[in-house]
C-alpha cells in the first residue's frame, strides 16, 4: 500500500472517530435540555389547567381566560409525543420523573399523547364556541387523559 492511501485511511478513521465522539457528547446535553424544556411546557399545561379549575369556581367564569387557558394547552398538548425522545429517559446527570415503560411501552405512550392532543383540541374547540355547559363537560376528558399518562408514564410525586 502507498503512503498516501495509508494517510487516507488513517485521516479517515480519525474523523470517523472524532464524529462518534462529538455526536456523544451533543446527544447528552441535548437529553438534559429536552428534559428541561418538557417539564417547563408540562408546567405551563398545568398551570393552564389550574387556572380553568379557578375560573371554574366562580359563579361567573372569565370567557377571555377559559378560552387563553384552553388554547394554550392545546396548542402545547398537541404536541407531547415529540418530547420524549429516545435517549432521554432517567439518567444520573438530570432528574426526570419519565418512566422507561415510555420507551418500552411505544405505542402505548402514543396513544396516551393522542388521548391528550384529541381531549385538549375539543377544550379548545368548547372555550371557543363560548358554551360553558359545552366547556365544563369537557374538563373531566382532559383531566382523565393527564391522569392516564401519569398513572403508568411518570413517577408520581408523593
Ligand atoms: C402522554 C403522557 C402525558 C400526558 C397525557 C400528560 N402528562 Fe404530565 N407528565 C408526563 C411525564 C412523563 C412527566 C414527567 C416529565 C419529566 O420529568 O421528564 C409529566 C410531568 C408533568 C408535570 C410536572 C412538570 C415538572 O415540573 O417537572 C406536570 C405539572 C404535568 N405533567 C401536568 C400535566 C397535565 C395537567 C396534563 C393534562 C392536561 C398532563 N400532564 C398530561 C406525561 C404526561
Amino acid at each position: 500500500m502507498s503512503g498516501f492511501g495509508r494517510n487516507l485511511r488513517w485521516a479517515m478513521a480519525l474523523s470517523v472517530g472524532l464524529a462518534v465522539a462529538g455526536g456523544g457528547a451533543i446527544a447528552k446535553i441535548d437529553a438534559k435540555k429536552a428534559v428541561a424544556d418538557r417539564q417547563a411546557n408540562f408546567k405551563q399545561i398545568g398551570g393552564a389547567f389550574k387556572a380553568i379549575s379557578d375560573q371554574l369556581k366562580s359563579p361567573t367564569p372569565d370567557m377571555a381566560v377559559l378560552e387563553a387557558s384552553a388554547a394554550k394547552m392545546a396548542s402545547l398538548g398537541g404536541q407531547a409525543d415529540a418530547w420524549f425522545p429516545k435517549g432521554t429517559g432517567p439518567s444520573k446527570t438530570y432528574k426526570t420523573a419519565a418512566k422507561p415503560e415510555i420507551w418500552k411501552d411505544a405505542a402505548g405512550f402514543a396513544a396516551a399523547a393522542a388521548a391528550l392532543k384529541t381531549e385538549t383540541a375539543k377544550l379548545s374547540e368548547a372555550a371557543n364556541s363560548g358554551n360553558l355547559d359545552a366547556f365544563k363537560a369537557q374538563v373531566r376528558p382532559v383531566g382523565m387523559a393527564c391522569k392516564g399518562c401519569h398513572d403508568k408514564y411518570r413517577v408520581n410525586p408523593a
